[in-house]
């Protein structure tokens, strides 16, 4: 049975469309052929066929501030809503990714008019050209699907091509095509696009009872951004109660809208004719901010990070205090890590929020590597988030997976190896594992780490970190020289 490859989610700059036989690989809209696995890595075809990647000297301490950026899935969602508004929308502390880009991107092929300037975007969506989105672009980004809310509360209609799967999990839609039905669309999927539209003279979604079987975060904001313009009231229980969903009620409120209990289980949205312009700025990454608390937690370096909500990251805050770090609430939107020489086990269950967020339960694993003892990780949220295991255990960690369980034996050293990142929050860990392993790790993969990072490698270096990103090309001829980070600096 020939062996097939499958990421569709804008998680990574490629697409593959089928076995390794016949794989072919589309970058930026040009076929590349591919042979081998490590082709995916540097098809040789193009000059973007040497892709940067990342070496990490690991065993430096870290220390200092660091500043952290807007939250991303806020920022996609915030994106996504601004289509409500027929007026001016600005949105502040928009952080730099690639996933950004691209929701904006979408936006433009929508025929919106759309600017940045440093982290301020400005929106008009008065005009909305057209209800279809392009294939191209929601394929490389999940989150576009929430669009499908906005166009079909404004326009009455609207075509987007089904997300896909992606290398974490199948990731299927069928809870927010559930409840656009439940408010009076007609929704029928058709090669691969979702054509969805509300008959009737004024082409308005009526208020529904929405029960969710999942509390899904992308169907609790898709929802609720389309009832805002809804004639009646929606309620849609088991919501999702994640900060992200509750600073898109926010902006979404801040436009006029009429928005109860978000952050609940139970959301009210009663719809408004229209909404206003608005001034907006996005809240701090918990996910961002939580990877750097681990940065301290696995370096035994003092840290100490804002903006931050504190309370966004009660979960990782209790388990970093299990092992025993200290956390400290330096301020109310201000957190210090003092860590400890030996870090204790613990138990892991990813879960909706206010559960451990399950964007933070790679970089944890890195983390419980370097324990003393055994820690059982089970991921619940999605069915295929434990590939980076196997990425670990190249650089000597211990751990065996069992279904959706991984056992992690702590050792007592990690050693740098040449890894592949499979997804954003992996790459994330093998950064984190690499800071702490023996010697220089070479990270792969870095188009996962750019969409959901901003500017993670500066933010590190001004901590101390040493590390450096170059084409694979040069890194391979790097490792045939004996140069250490100090002399890679000066060569900077
Ligand atoms: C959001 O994804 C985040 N993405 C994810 O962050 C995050 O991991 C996830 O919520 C959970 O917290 C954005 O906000 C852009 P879900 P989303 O719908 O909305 C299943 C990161 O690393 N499900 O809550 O796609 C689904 O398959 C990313 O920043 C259905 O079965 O997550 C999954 O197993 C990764 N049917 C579970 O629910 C549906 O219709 C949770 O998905 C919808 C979801």
């Amino acid at each position: 049975m020939a062996e097939t490859l499958s990421f569709n989610c804008g998680d990574c700059q490629c697409r593959i469309k089928t076995s390794f036989q016949r794989l072919k690989v589309i970058i930026n809209g040009e076929d590349r052929p591919i042979t081998t696995s490590s082709d995916l890595i540097n098809p040789q075809a193009s000059p973007d066929a040497d892709p940067p990647v990342l070496q990490v000297w690991g065993g430096y301490p870290l220390r200092g501030h660091v500043k952290i950026s807007g939250a991303k899935n806020s920022a996609l969602a915030i994106i996504a809503a601004a289509l409500l508004c027929p007026q001016d929308c600005r949105i502040r502390n928009v952080p730099s990714l690639v996933d950004v880009t691209r929701m904006g991107q979408i936006l433009l092929s929508l025929g919106v008019k759309l600017e940045q300037h440093g982290d301020v975007l400005d929106i008009n969506a008065n005009v909305i050209g057209q209800s279809k989105a392009p294939y191209e672009l929601v394929s490389q980004l999940r989150a576009s699907f929430f669009v499908i809310g906005p166009l079909l509360a404004r326009l009455g209609a609207a075509r987007i091509p089904l997300p896909g799967g992606c290398t974490i999990g199948a990731r299927p839609v069928e809870l927010h095509v559930r409840g656009l039905q439940a408010m009076g669309a007609d929704v029928e999927i058709e090669h691969g696009i979702v054509h969805a539209y509300v008959t009737g003279s004024n082409r308005k979604l009526k208020g529904a009872k929405i029960y969710l079987d999942y509390p899904s975060v992308g169907a609790t904001e898709t929802l609720m951004m389309a009832a805002t313009l809804a004639e009646g009231e929606t309620t849609i229980e088991n919501a999702a109660q994640e900060p992200e969903v509750i600073d898109l009620a926010n902006f979404c409120q801040a436009m006029g809208a009429k928005i109860r209990g978000a952050g609940t289980n139970t959301i009210a949205i009663v719809g408004v004719r229209s909404l206003h312009s608005v001034d907006y700025t996005i809240n701090p990454d918990r996910i961002e901010a939580g990877t750097f608390l681990v940065a301290g937690a696995i370096t035994h370096s003092e840290l100490s990070l804002s903006p931050v909500v504190p309370d966004h990251l009660t979960a990782v805050i209790a388990k970093l205090r299990d092992i025993g770090a200290q956390v400290i609430a330096e301020a109310p939107n201000r957190l210090r890590i003092i860590p400890e020489h030996s870090l204790k086990a613990t138990d892991i269950e990813t879960l909706p929020y206010p559960g451990f967020p399950t964007d933070m339960q790679a970089q944890f694993m890195a983390l419980l590597t370097l324990s003393q003892g055994d820690s059982l990780i089970t991921e619940t949220v999605f069915e295929n988030r434990l590939r980076h295991v196997a990425e670990l255990n190249r650089m000597g960690a211990d751990i065996r997976v069992k279904g959706k369980n991984a056992i992690v034996r702590g050792v007592s050293i990690l050693s740098g190896a040449p890894v592949v990142a499979t997804d954003l929050r992996a790459s994330a860990a093998l950064v984190l594992a690499g800071l702490a392993a023996k010697g220089k790790t070479t990270i792969h993969g870095l188009h996962h780490l750019d969409r959901g990072y901003d500017q993670l490698e500066m933010k590190l270096l001004s901590l101390g970190a040493k590390l450096q990103r170059l084409p694979n090309s040069a890194a391979d001829a790097d490792s045939r020289s004996t140069s250490n980070p100090v002399s890679i600096h000066q060569r900077d």
